[in-house]
């Protein structure tokens, strides 16, 4: 009997150690649930984005509340834009307004026309008086007015996230 055993037990070896004692059939099969795992995990981090994974899902944009500088940064009875916060400062004697440059129809950047003194939107014709109310073309309303306060620095801060009443004005 030991004999036996000990005849079973060393046969693998000399047939060349560890790797013959998985059969062809064990083999294919470990192969296949090798290749089925990593095609799943491969799917998955597709699935939730490789470093995705690891951070939180937070969306990186900039403030919509921002300060714009003192007032005496804006000549009197001027319209100043602000390119890179979407809006129009206008200063007429001591009131401030923040005004959307986003049109009312679809959305394109109005301009200001210091000829004509009214904000023209280059795609479709829209006009605005200079307090931002339309009076031709296809915009259906008025351009949104942004909350603007003067903080403790004395600085005019704009708020984009909230909308004011046209007739909201600031008085320095
Ligand atoms: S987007 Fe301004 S008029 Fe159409």
């Amino acid at each position: 009997m030991k004999n036996e055993e000990k005849s079973k037990c060393c046969s693998s070896e000399k047939e060349g150690g560890i790797w013959f004692t998985v059969s062809r059939r064990n083999f294919f099969t470990l192969a296949g649930w090798g290749l089925f795992f990593a095609t799943i995990g491969a799917y998955l981090s597709q699935l939730m984005g490789y470093k995705g994974f690891f951070y939180p899902k937070v969306l990186f944009e900039p403030s919509p509340r921002f300060s714009v500088g003192t007032p005496t940064a804006f000549p009197e009875n001027s319209v100043t834009t602000l390119k890179s916060r979407k809006i129009f400062v206008v200063h007429d004697g001591n009131s401030f307004k923040a005004i959307s440059v986003v049109c009312q129809h679809l959305g394109c950047a109005v301009e200001f026309s210091k000829e004509k003194n009214i904000f023209e939107c280059p795609c479709h014709g829209s006009k605005y008086y200079r307090n931002g109310v339309n009076f031709a073309g296809p915009a259906p309303r008025p351009l949104n007015h942004f909350e603007i306060i003067m903080d403790d620095a004395g600085k005019l801060v704009v708020d984009t996230s909230k909308v004011v009443p046209l007739e909201t004005e600031l008085i320095v």
